[in-house]
């Protein structure tokens, strides 16, 4: 049995005071929705240790959205992995297509980042999709190959079994504009495809997340296909209520 998780990224959203009220909404509703259901709350950096408090004795986890490629030093604006996971952080994401397309993030960052994460028992959530004209050009199946040959196939077997990944294609974050079940389906079945070419067995049970404008609407529709394991959700994840209502879409 799979992992099913809905994590929220906060992006560059709320003050401290607001994050810590986001999230003692999340942990008071969170007996609504079943307990099959992992809650990943990933906020700024800047209110990591404040939410790990509002947190404490629920089991919605704390993620960051983001690590540094080295692990200290003179790298000024950076933090540190092992500075994450000092405040509580058990996931970390990584590759999001934003920090790709306005940070320059390529693979090779990305697989020093991923040293840095499991250096510090992180479970990275790794990123991969394509924009829309990949899509519209018929090649996100290549563009999320290459995305996770080039970094995923860097880990160890049992880095591998920690793995969480997240496909979001580039046209859906932020638009409204949501992949159909069935392009999630499609897509989702050929990465575990391709997981499964160098980590056999294994990709059975690597979680897959779907993200790209999910809300409360589509998220039951999206969650009952077979290789979609969850949510990565952005702009929902803002509103305890949405948030935990994405979680009611399992049904499976
Ligand atoms: P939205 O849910 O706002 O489209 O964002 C998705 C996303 O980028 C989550 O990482």
């Amino acid at each position: 049995m799979r992992k099913k998780i809905v994590a929220g990224n906060w992006k560059m959203n709320t003050l401290p005071a607001e994050g810590v009220e986001l999230a003692k909404g999340v942990v008071a509703g969170r007996g609504e929705v079943c307990s099959c259901v992992n809650f990943i709350v990933c906020p700024p950096f800047t209110h990591l240790s404040q939410v790990a408090e509002a947190l404490k004795g629920s089991d919605v986890a704390l993620g960051a959205q983001n690590c540094a490629a080295e692990a200290k030093g003179a790298y000024t604006g950076e933090v540190a992995a092992s500075m994450i996971a000092a405040l509580g952080c058990k996931y970390v994401i990584l590759g999001h297509s934003e920090r790709r397309q306005y940070y320059g993030e390529t693979s090779a960052t990305l697989n020093k980042k991923m040293e840095q994460a499991y250096a510090n028992h992180l479970t990275p959530i790794y990123c991969v999709g394509e924009n829309l004209e990949e899509r519209e050009a018929g090649k996100h199946f290549d563009v999320v190959k290459a995305q996770i040959e080039e970094v995923v196939y860097n880990l160890t077997e049992e880095q591998f079994k920690e793995l969480v990944i997240a496909y979001e294609p580039v046209w859906a974050i932020g638009t409204g504009k949501t992949a159909t079940a069935d392009q999630a389906q499609e897509i989702h079945a050929y990465i575990r495809k391709v997981l499964a070419a160098k980590f056999g067995a294994a990709a059975a049970e690597c979680p897959i997340l779907y993200g790209g404008s999910c809300k409360p609407s589509n998220a039951a529709e999206i969650f009952a296909k077979e290789d979609v394991d969850g949510g990565l959700i952005g702009g929902a994840a803002l509103k305890a209520e949405d948030f935990l209502a994405i979680g009611k879409g399992f049904q499976k």
